[in-house]
């Protein structure tokens, strides 16, 4: 074959100019333009046919980088966006992994409601988390060892404990209020003059103080104020994404993580030797006496390195995330006065005595206080503190051909090495289920025929279909579109201490304060493992007439 004259010129000009150039000269070609060739075998790839028993994947234009900067800034609009071009499934590449989404009700079951033999949660968190909560336990350990763990914990987190903790918290809120700078209006007894607080600040301390004084004990909480502050803010800072996308990195806040760890499941450790050695005939309600001397069913009894870390991740697990939750809470009611001025009322009409002065709040007031309980539901359902729920898959796995298809006979399948993601974030703000989704509107809750209430059967644990996964019986909910505590084995066991923690700091502070929004209701922050009011976030607040 005679290759034309203009063609065959232009390869020996390259060959040419090629064999001119010194090694480093070709070793900086290659490193400019490697990128821009992966970017067109990307998109060449694309372009081809694609396997119809995948899911469609998403379109992106760099390789392994994929659609992490659409994802991670807005992953809700992401997957609303996704969900009109692809439908209920789709794949996506983040940073290397290959994601597949599953959306709406029947994804939340697909993802929470699959078999934990396909779809692990201990493969897509254990990177994350065992650093920071420590070996053997959560993640770190099989899937049924998890569940007994859970039903250890579901032991402290028992009625007899939480009729203790609603006078605790409410003692903590006002000493914080006392002490704190941003409320120093507070004491002063003015009632005309406003002051301001940054929200996240006031409800991050409010949570450790109160979580601490409540389920970690005395001990954690006598720490709070001197060493275990820094070494907490250490831990911490080693959960974030980054640390999920990439674990081990020589970087400072990997080494600060490492013996932050290291501090505080000492810590915890001591404290147990301690109360070995003295025993104490007074009554502990935290969960550190309702662990020591748990035995799994084999026998072998909760040893004092697993009790430290199932303590370190209460800690991890409930700290954001209520936080988070009352920050979000206190803002909207600031934004809605006559949301607070409701919430007011249902004290004075249920606590306030004869001679003014108020009757503390039961642990069973609680449930029976409806505008307390829809506004804590509606705020839950606006910001459910995690978006993304991930699994990883062990085998290939079936997608229902009622959730997504390929096309009438076909089925997808997710391919093993994927992680899923189920979203409560989707489907609890999805105008194919709820009336004005992105309205704050807690009367929604109120009436018993309205999709709130429906959606709530579904899955809440006093109604519907109940199962055990090892850690007592729960509601199913995996296919409800409401379900801000995730749904099935792996559902939140922190639920009624969440309520008890944030109904019993709203009440105290509003018994007190009236509250306004400064400027205007913030956006939410994706670039943290949970969804946080992005700054400015402050609040005005008054004290009231009678306190
Ligand atoms: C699991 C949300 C508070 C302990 C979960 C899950 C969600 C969640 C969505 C499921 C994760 C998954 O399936 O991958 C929340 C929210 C909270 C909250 C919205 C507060 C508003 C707490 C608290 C504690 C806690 C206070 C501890 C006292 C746990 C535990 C799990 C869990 C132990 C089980 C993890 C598993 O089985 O894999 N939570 N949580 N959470 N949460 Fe919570």
């Amino acid at each position: 074959i005679t290759i034309p004259a203009p063609i065959s010129d232009y390869f020996d000009n390259i060959h040419q100019q090629f064999s001119a150039m010194s090694t480093n000269q070709l070793i900086l070609f290659a490193l400019v333009n490697t990128p821009i060739i992966a970017i067109i075998l990307n998109v060449l790839y694309q372009l081809l046919p694609q396997d119809k028993s995948k899911p469609p994947m998403v379109w992106h234009w760099i390789p392994v980088f994929g659609s992490a900067a659409a994802y991670g800034q807005n992953p809700i609009k992401f997957f609303f966006d996704c969900r009109e071009k692809y439908g209920n499934v789709f794949s996506f590449i983040l940073l290397g992994r290959r994601v597949t989404v599953a959306l709406g009700p029947e994804g939340n079951n697909f993802v929470l409601g699959g078999k934990h033999t396909l779809l692990s949660a201990e493969d897509a968190y254990t990177h994350l988390t065992t650093p920071v909560f420590g070996k053997d336990v959560v993640y770190d350990c099989p899937n049924e060892m998890l569940m007994e763990q859970k039903k250890f914990v579901k032991f402290g987190l028992r009625a007899d404990n939480f009729r203790a903790y609603v006078g605790m918290i409410e003692d903590e809120v006002v000493q914080f209020m006392n002490n704190d700078a941003s409320f120093r209006i507070w004491p002063m007894n003015d009632i005309n003059e406003w002051g301001t607080f940054d929200v996240l600040h006031a409800m991050s301390e409010i949570t450790i103080l109160t979580a601490s004084r409540t389920l970690q004990g005395k001990e954690v909480r006598s720490q709070i104020d001197k060493s275990y502050a820094q070494v907490y803010a250490d831990l911490d800072g080693g959960f974030t994404p980054l640390h999920w996308l990439l674990p081990n990195l020589p970087l400072e806040s990997y080494r600060k993580r490492d013996a932050a760890h290291k501090k505080i499941s000492d810590l915890y450790i001591d404290i147990l030797r301690k109360r070995r050695e003295n025993p104490s005939d007074e009554q502990e309600h935290d969960m550190i006496a309702s662990l020591m001397n748990q035995k799994y069913r084999s026998g072998k009894i909760l040893e004092d390195h697993e009790i430290a870390h199932i303590m370190i991740a209460l800690l991890m697990a409930g700290q954001h995330t209520s936080s988070a939750s009352g920050s979000w809470t206190l803002l909207h009611i600031a934004d809605r006065p006559d949301i607070g001025e409701a919430l007011y009322k249902e004290q004075v009409e249920n606590f306030l005595q004869p001679d003014g002065t108020w009757r503390q709040m039961q642990y069973e007031d609680i449930k029976t206080l409806p505008v307390l309980d829809s506004v804590i539901r509606e705020t839950l359902r606006m910001h459910p503190p995690i978006h993304s729920i991930m699994r990883k898959v062990r085998e290939p796995i079936p997608v229902p051909r009622t959730l997504a298809s390929p096309s009438e006979d076909g089925t997808y399948v997710v391919p093993k090495g994927d992680y899923v993601f189920s979203s409560a974030a989707v489907s609890q703000v999805d105008p194919r289920y709820w009336k004005n989704p992105m309205e704050w509107d807690p009367s929604r809750w109120i009436d018993p025929e309205g999709m709130a209430a429906q959606a709530y059967k579904q899955y809440d644990d006093e109604n519907g279909a109940k199962v055990d996964f090892g850690f007592g019986l729960v509601s199913k909910g995996t296919e409800s579109p409401y379900q801000p505590f995730g749904a099935g084995r792996h559902r939140c066991i922190g639920e009624q201490f969440a309520y008890l923690q944030l109904g019993t700091v709203i009440t105290t502070l509003i018994r007190r304060l009236e509250f306004r929004l400064e400027g205007k209701f913030p956006a939410p922050d994706y670039n943290t493992l949970i969804v946080l009011p992005k700054k400015p976030r402050n609040i005005m607040y008054r004290r009231r007439k009678f306190d």
